[in-house]
């Protein structure tokens, strides 16, 4: 059963037309060269057969006496591979030169600041958020598998703005025990902000595995590394407004029903939160799940409506509108809660910031530890139809649209939050309208993609004016 990867742009995602890259995306299709840091002295061969049987029969006691067992550590020299990863993800690490990269990237630069573990660092949401952290002083360190699921070109120019400002992103898995167990052994983090994820709906329909691979089994080795570190630190991650599923009563509440999801994407985010109460009652680990509603913006993800809209509508490519089917009570199209990226942001830092201690250690829980659950939304739903005029206002072109009843892929046909919740406990209080956010991010896409439509548009700020953070990324190191 070999892992199923969509190796080529487009392949995976066609059935939504979503991630077909166009040739001026620059693919990149060789991967970093391995690095080996480790030299295999003969002695420690030894050491290695002696250690292997020491951690079997140790093992082998953990489990017969305590659940809480930590997890045994391969011996060096065995190639870093995770069984759950998967292969585009196969990297190496390690040495004294990497720690000092992991330690100066993590170290806090303000008193009471954080040192904060963020996965998916290379991803959109994960960029901007390490980011923010990093300019207030918090310590950072990211962990991405820069996975091919959309342009990895992408991924490495946010991971080479992070570089600039001083924010180190270990290429590696987050299913990759060992690497977890080494990290969690370098620093010792005060929180992790978990938002590497197998996102996107449909992509479920061509590569199942993919979503339980990164949001199950990754997010169990995620939540054993976090529970077995000294100090334990907080958890804060990224659920999905898609866990609403079929639930109708709007606009969607924590409490409302979340046990009729739509996609196996919404499933994996599900259980994902079933899961987070399980190591918040064993042991004691502070979680909280943030259920973010249609994130977009500068740097954004080329696999959701907004971004493959705005390349087709530049190309006189046809888009496809859904209409929702049966006539709902609601919009005739597609309706979204589109929330700018840095409202976001501003709550998973909030969310850190109040999440209160986790309580066990050693593995064991020494009292009860906070749970949380906020939906993170903007709280206006715009029909698709209206996202598309205002990308043609921003474009100046006219988009050739296609109109045609919603598949059964998994979208549900209308999302809008109840942010109440997170207003008053996390003070989250989003502040851009799609208007305002849609232009910087038709700002940052023409710059990065086509610096000769920007200059035409003259969306482009003065050269040192405050630009949008995606004017980072326009130089060409990061194309
Ligand atoms: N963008 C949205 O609209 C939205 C909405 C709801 C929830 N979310 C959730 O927010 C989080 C961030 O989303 P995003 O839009 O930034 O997505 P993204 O795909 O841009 O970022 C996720 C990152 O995680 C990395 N990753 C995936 N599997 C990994 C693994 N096994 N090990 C290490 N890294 C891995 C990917 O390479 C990617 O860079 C995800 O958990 C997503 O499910 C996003
Ligand atoms: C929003 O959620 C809060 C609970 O956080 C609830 O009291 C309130 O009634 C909800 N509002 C609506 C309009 O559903
Ligand atoms: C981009 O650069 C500007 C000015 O140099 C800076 O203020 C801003 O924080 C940077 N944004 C990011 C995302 O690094």
């Amino acid at each position: 059963m070999a892992p199923q990867l969509t190796g080529v742009p487009g392949s995976g995602a066609a059935a939504g037309g979503a991630a077909a890259v166009k040739p001026q995306f620059h693919h990149y299709h060789h991967r970093l060269p391995p690095r080996h840091h480790h030299s295999s002295p003969a002695s420690l061969l030894s050491k290695l057969a002696f250690w292997s049987v020491c951690s079997l029969s140790l093992l082998l006691a953990f489990l017969l006496l305590s659940p809480a067992a930590p997890a045994p550590r391969a011996a060096p020299e065995s190639p870093r591979r995770s069984l759950h990863a998967s292969p585009s993800s196969t990297t190496s690490w390690g040495g004294a030169a990497w720690e000092k990269k992991v330690r100066a990237s993590a170290r806090i630069r303000r008193s009471g600041g954080h040192s904060v573990l963020v996965t998916g660092a290379a991803g959109f949401v994960g960029c901007h958020a390490a980011a923010a952290l990093r300019r207030r002083g918090d310590g950072v360190l990211g962990l991405d598998n820069f996975n091919d699921y959309y342009d990895t070109a992408l991924k490495r120019g946010r991971a080479a703005l992070l570089a600039r400002s001083g924010v180190y992103v270990v290429h590696g898995d987050i299913a990759d025990a060992e690497l977890l167990a080494k990290l969690f052994d370098v620093v010792p983090f005060t929180h992790v902000l978990h938002l590497a994820a197998q996102a996107g709906v449909r992509h479920a329909l061509v590569d199942p595995m993919s979503y339980v691979r990164a949001n199950v089994a990754g997010l169990v080795a995620l939540l054993e590394a976090a529970r077995a570190a000294n100090p334990q630190p907080a958890v804060v991650w990224a659920s999905s407004s898609s866990v609403y599923g079929l639930n109708s009563h709007v606009p969607f509440s924590e409490h409302d029903r979340t046990d009729r999801p739509a996609s196996l994407y919404a499933a994996t985010k599900k259980a994902g939160e079933e899961i987070a109460h399980v190591y918040n009652h064993i042991y004691g680990l502070s979680l909280t799940a943030l259920r973010f509603f249609t994130v977009y913006g500068p740097w954004g993800r080329p696999d959701m409506a907004y971004f493959f809209f705005t390349k087709d509508i530049l190309a006189g490519r046809p888009i496809t509108i859904y209409e929702s089917a049966g006539g709902g009570s609601h919009q005739t199209t597609i309706s979204r809660d589109f929330t700018y990226v840095d409202d976001i942001v501003k709550g998973c830092v909030a969310a850190l910031d109040t999440a209160g201690r986790s309580t066990g250690s050693g593995g064991k829980k020494r009292g009860t530890a906070p749970f949380r659950t906020y939906n993170l939304g903007n709280t206006s739903p715009v029909p698709v139809t209206q996202l598309v005029d205002l990308l043609e206002k921003l474009l100046k072109v006219k988009a050739v649209r296609k109109v045609v009843k919603m598949p059964r892929n998994g979208d549900v046909p209308y999302t809008h939050a109840n942010v109440s919740l997170a207003q008053r406990e996390l003070g989250y209080r989003p502040s851009t309208d799609l208007q305002t956010g849609l232009k910087k991010f038709v700002r940052w896409y023409l710059e990065y993609y086509h610096p000769e439509l920007a200059e035409k548009h003259k969306l482009r700020t003065s050269s040192n004016g405050k630009g949008s953070r995606g004017r980072n990324g326009s130089s060409s190191s990061a194309r």
